[in-house]
This record gives structure tokens, sequence and C-alpha cells, in this order.
């Protein structure tokens, strides 16, 4: 159907009509995922109508291909004008094949696999009957007390940004309609939900628009950008307004300046949650600043379909506000191919043919190996052949390694470590005993100390459970539970070499680890190919090379500590124990462990920084240039990482910011050169007036292996 058609479409629908089109519901209020007589409960509760729900313009949570094609079916025999249902799910890190979280996929600075996992979800999930995923989410984040870090790729606006297009190209392709294989992306949670004040869920948002603009809005900006076709408002306040209100977020910035015309939804019942916010009165007031705004579909609760007809009636809005929001969905609709085919690429035996095939296992098990960090090192990892292992700890075991929000993961389709590394090493070589995660029992520690006894080194696999992240887990205390600290002392006791392996959500505070172990590996919560992708890491059988995409803090204390920040007028000088600076009397100020910091099990040496002039202008962009060389006896990937500071701006500008990088993959005694361009458009930010150019002046450039260790070149922007 083209615009005129829908537009007549449009048309021909009673205004009643129209507004149940912007609502959505749970599959629970549809007939064919319960039966007829389970549906009455829940519509009572939230007191909408059966005609209601056989208008309502979409659905979430619900998946699989013959429960999508009964709803479907039994939706379009009661729906007036045979508008299809739209589908949506939180598809975020893999449908049931699952993929590291997308914290750990930030570590893999490897965006075509970050696509192709986002290709695989939106396969397995569209023959599963789901249309779009609520996914990416490209939340900045800064705060590790936040349970959700483990939703976002990371601390730095430009990386997010890349993840942000990678993962809308995987999951939309080119072509929705053509490609019925694909999803809708609807990236979220617009705008700034990742700076929630204390790292608590939910919690006020606010910040200058500079900063907003600055770091927080590119990733959602670069979705957009790439395509994405739904933007999910954030449950948050922004400058003092719910984004679901938010009239400058939304028509302003999003629809204003960056030209979406696709779909905006709310997040669950948050235009409801404007009157808990302080915002609304009540469901009139929020419906009439949601749809002023232009938010157009409500997610789960009902003030648009109680108050949106009153609203006109009264003059408060037009009737065309309510028009615009449907045809934006029948666009949407149109785009996926629902009216020719409404069931789309919903097919149980394709379920059967693409879910956990080999192929996609392969994709997650790259992608587990190439988001693992490698933390710490004296030499214990890799495993040697020859040595006698025990594996002791409550990561020893489990399945339950595929991390918050696993859609239709089954922790029974996930390899555990254990017998993982049974597999691959010899008979005999291997002792394990596991534990609780918050409480071990006196049997259990007895048992993983005998395990311990006939051992050479000792692999203490450690976390958090994967509900102490995601949504609704924001914590205080971000170490790992008591309990595996005291198995970590009992351990060390022993005096044998320790390697941990960590399964956790955030960057935690590692102190009663990071010392007491001689090496240290982040799998993250890694997915449903952990296991195999762990036990090949931890027997140097593949090379780690994962880099941190958030900065580990030295304590809860620091937080929120991350690698590009300002500098303040009194900055700490290295070394220095003056009073008046600006720093802690009982920590240093600096992370543990740096953004784009990870080892390796072989050494890279660099070269000399080369830049091809001391002066840059418009016209001529420098060369930037750092030759590595391979130096260990293993190949490897090193990810040489280019950050600049602006020395002095109009407004103070972040100590580095990271401007681009290459991975380059090389065999021992290998060497390869990084090249990079640097333009005077990267060195572009928002001045206090918001405009968006450079400062002429001195400028710095940093190139290393993080955003640490680097070596320095200085140059000056002429303009
Ligand atoms: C609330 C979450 O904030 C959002 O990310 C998610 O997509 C919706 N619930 C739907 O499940």
């Amino acid at each position: 159907m083209n615009d005129q058609q829908l537009l007549d479409l449009v048309k021909q629908m009673t205004r009643e009509e129209k507004i149940a089109q912007l609502l959505q519901l749970t599959g629970a209020f549809y007939e064919g995922f319960h039966d007829k007589e389970l549906l009455t409960g829940p519509r009572a509760e939230l007191g909408v109508s059966e005609e209601t729900v056989n208008a309502s313009g979409s659905a979430l949570n619900l998946s699989g291909a013959k429960t999508a094609i009964q709803v479907q079916e039994t939706y379009l025999k009661k729906n007036r004008l045979g508008i299809p249902l739209l589908i949506m799910a939180d598809v975020v890190h893999g449908y049931k094949t699952i993929f590291p979280i997308p914290l750990a996929i930030g570590c893999s600075w490897d965006l075509p696999l970050a696509e192709q996992s986002a290709e695989i979800a939106a396969r397995e999930s569209a023959v599963s009957g789901i249309h779009v995923t609520f996914s990416p989410m490209v939340d900045l984040v800064r705060d590790p007390r936040w349970g959700r870090v483990m939703e976002s790729t990371g601390e730095d606006p430009f990386l997010n940004s890349l993840y942000a297009r990678a993962f809308v190209r995987g999951y939309q392709g080119q072509d929705l309609k053509g490609d019925k294989e694909r999803l809708a992306a609807c990236v979220k949670h617009f705008a700034a939900y990742g700076a929630p004040e204390g790292g608590r869920e939910y919690n006020t948002v606010d910040m200058s628009e500079r900063n907003l603009r600055e770091s927080y809005l590119p990733g959602y900006k670069a979705a957009v950008e790439e395509g994405a076709t739904m933007v999910m408002a954030s449950f948050n306040t922004v400058d003092g307004i719910p984004a679901s209100g938010n009239e400058k977020l939304m028509r302003g910035i999003l629809r204003g300046e960056w030209g979406f015309d696709g779909v905006i939804i709310s997040d669950w019942a948050s235009i409801r949650e404007m009157i808990a916010h302080g915002a609304s009165e009540d469901d009139r007031e929020a419906a009439l600043r949601a749809i002023r705004a232009g938010i157009d579909i409500e997610m789960m609760t009902p003030c648009y379909v109680h108050h949106l007809d009153d609203l006109v009636n009264e003059g408060e809005i037009e009737e065309n506000q309510i028009d615009e929001a449907v045809l934006r969905i029948l666009q949407l609709k149109e785009k996926l191919g629902l009216f020719e085919q409404p069931h789309r690429a919903a097919d149980p035996e394709r379920e059967n043919e693409v879910i956990l095939s080999a192929d996609h296992r392969k994709a997650a098990y790259e992608l587990a190996v190439k988001s693992s960090v490698l933390l710490k090192n004296d030499g214990t990892l890799p495993l040697r052949a020859h040595s006698k292992v025990a594996l002791v700890g409550p990561y020893a075991e489990t399945n339950s390694i595929l991390g918050w929000w696993s859609c239709e993961g089954n922790p029974q389709d996930a390899t555990p470590l254990a017998p993982a590394l049974r597999e691959r090493m010899q008979e005999g070589k291997l002792s394990v005993a596991s534990c609780g995660i918050e409480t071990i029992t006196g049997g259990e520690l007895a048992d993983m100390l005998e395990a311990t006894e006939s051992a050479d080194v000792l692999v203490v696999a450690l976390g958090e459970a994967a509900e102490m992240s995601g949504e609704g887990a924001a914590r205080t205390n971000i170490q790992l539970p008591k309990a595996q600290l005291e198995l970590v002392r009992r351990l060390k006791a022993t005096g044998k070499p320790l390697a941990a392996v960590l399964f956790n959500g955030r960057p935690l505070d590692l102190a009663g680890l990071f010392e007491e172990a001689d090496a240290v590996l982040e799998a993250w919560f890694p997915g449903t190919e952990g296991g195999a992708a762990i036990a090949d890491l931890l027997l140097g059988r593949v090379n780690p090379s994962g880099r941190l995409s958030m900065s580990f803090p030295q304590s809860v204390g620091q937080v929120p500590v991350y690698y590009n920040h300002y500098s303040t007028g009194r900055p700490l000088k290295a070394g220095s124990d003056e009073r008046y600076v600006s720093k802690y009397i009982d920590s240093p100020n600096e992370p543990l462990l740096p953004f784009g910091f990870g080892l390796s099990y072989t050494s890279f040496e660099y070269g000399e920084l080369l830049v091809s002039s001391d002066r840059m202008t418009k016209e001529e962009p420098l060369t930037v240039q750092v030759t590595v060389t391979n130096t260990g006896q293993r190949a490897g990937i090193e990810t040489v990482q280019l950050y600049v500071r602006d020395l002095s701006g109009e407004v103070v500008r972040p100590v580095r910011e990271l401007k681009a990088f290459t991975r380059l993959s090389l065999q021992p005694g290998e060497s390869g050169t990084a090249v990079f361009t640097l333009h005077e458009e990267q060195l572009r930010y928002h001045h206090s007036d918001l405009s968006f150019t450079s400062d002429p002046g001195a400028f710095r450039l940093y190139a290393g292996p993080n955003s640490r260790d680097t070596q320095e070149v200085a140059f000056q922007l002429i303009t």
C-alpha cells in the first residue's frame, strides 16, 4: 500500500479504532495466546474492553510461530478493517541462541560480529513471529551501580554509536519487506536513561543540555541515522520533564532536528507514571502531555484509550494529532509487509531449521571469545596441557550463564564450563566442585577444598547471579558476594596458582579478588556458547582480545569513574601528595582498570607514534600511524586506539576522547601498522551556544592499547 492508500485507510477508521491502534498490550490479552475465558481477568484489571483489544495496534511479549499465527488469525477475524497486529518483543542479545550480554559485546570492539549477532537474533525471532525488537539499547553508562549497564555497550559516545549502527543494520538489513527474516529495530531509551542519579533504577536524570548532546544523544542519533524504525521514550525525567511527555525531546530534537519519521513508543506504563513523577494530575493529563509530546504508542496503560476521544471533543488536541500517529503505525506495518503477509516470516518449520543452528551457535561462540577480557595474568593462564586443574566456585558447573534479558534463551541449551573443560582435557586432569552464589555451605566448601588437593592450578568461577543485573537490579555494593570472597581467601591459602573467571553483568569492585588472584578473565554473561568459549580461552586454544568498554572502579566510592572526564582546575599530578588538588585522600583517582584495557596471551610492542604534520587545517587532515609487533609466541589481536584532547576549548574538553581504533591480527613476530586519518570534523563539539564547531589551537593525540597507556604527540589546529 502506498501512503495515499494508507491515508484512505485512516479515513475509514472510526475514532475509537484509531485510538485503539495506539495501544500496546501483552500477549496475555489475545485469544490464541490464552483461551478466551482467561482474557477477561487482564482486561478487567487494565480497564479495557474486548472491542478495544480487538482493535489494538500492537502486542508485546508474544512469540513462537504457532502462537503468533494463532493470535494473528483470531485477531484478524475480529478486526473490522483487517489491519494486522504488530508484534514486538525484547530481543536484546539473542532470541534462543543467546549471545554475550551487550556490555560484553561492547568489549569485543568487533562491529561485524556485533552486526551478525543482531542479524541472527532477527532471523530466529522473525521466524518465531516477532516483527519488532526493543533493541538496541544505546544508553551511555558511567555508573556500574545501575543494573542496566549490562544492556549497554559502555561509556563512550563514539564506540556506542558504532555499535548502535551495527545493531540496527544487523536487525533490519536493507529491506524489511523483501527480507522477512529481519526485524524492525526500536532504539531505546530516549533519552539519557543511562544517567539515573545514584545509579538507582528509574531515578531522575538531570544534566546540562550540552552534556546531553555531547555524550548521551549520539548513540540514539546514530541509530536513527542508520534507519531505526522506532524509538522508545525512557522512564526518566530529562531536565525535569518525564521523557514520555517531553515535547522538546520528541518533537523538537528527535523529529525536528533529526528528521525521525518513524514510530515513538512509551516505555511500559510510562505515560501513566507521569502522575507518580508529579508531572500530571491524572490519566487524562498524562495522555494529553504524551500525545502533545509526540508519543505514538502507549505501552500497557490505557490513558490514550480512555481520554484521547474527550481531549479531541474538548478541543485540547486536534484529531489529526491522532491521525498522524496512526498513519505512522500503519506505515510501519506496511514497511514490514504485514498487509500482504500478516504472518510475515512466522513459520514453525523454519523455527526448527534456524533456531540454535550450528551456524548460529558458531557465531555465539565467536562473540563469546571476542567479548571476554583478560584483566590480569602473571602467566598462570593459559592452563598448561599437563597441569592438573581444580575448577571450583558458583559458576563451575551451572548453565545459568545467559544473563538478564535472555529472551527465549534456555539455560539447558548452554553448556556449563566444567563439561566443556572436561571434554577438552585429558582424563583425570580435572576435578570440579561448585557452590551457591551468595551462600556456601560447609559441605560445599569442604568439597571444593578437596577438589583442590591434587591440583597444580586452581580455576575459580565466580560472579553475580543473572538477576543481580538487568532491569530493577541496582546495587550499592558492587563487590562479589561475601561468601565468594571468603572462598577466594581459602583458595589463596593453598598457595597454588589461582585463576579467576568472572560471570557478571556490570564492572565490579574487585577488592578481595584482583590482588589475590594470579589471573582474572572477565567472561561477563557469555551466552549459549559461553562454556565452550571460556574453556578454549582458559586452555589457550584461542587468545583473549576483548577490551573494556566501561571502566572498572577501585571502589564504589569512586563512581562515576570514566575515562573521558574533564580535567578540573586542580588536577592531581602523578606522584604528588599535595592536599589542595582534586583527589580522594583514601583512593587513587584512576579506576582499577581503564576504558580500552585488556590483555592477551601474547605481547605487543609499539613503535614510535608518527604524525604527518604538527599542524592540521580544515583541508589538510593528519595521518597518524604506529607500527605494532607481536613479540610473543602466539597469534593475537591488538586493538590500537586513537584519542585526542583539545587543550583549550571554549567549553572545557574531556582529557581524552576516542576518535578511532583498529584491530590488528598479528602472527608471532609479525608487525602491522595502524594508520588513522584525523579530520577537523572529528574535533568539533557542542559549544556553550550549542553550535557544533572546532576551536583552533593546541591539541594532543594519544595512541596505544588502552585509554591510559599511550604515546602522545602535540599538534595545532589552524582554522
Ligand atoms: C521496560 C524496559 O525499560 C524496556 O527496556 C522494555 O523494552 C520494556 N519494559 C518492554 O519489556
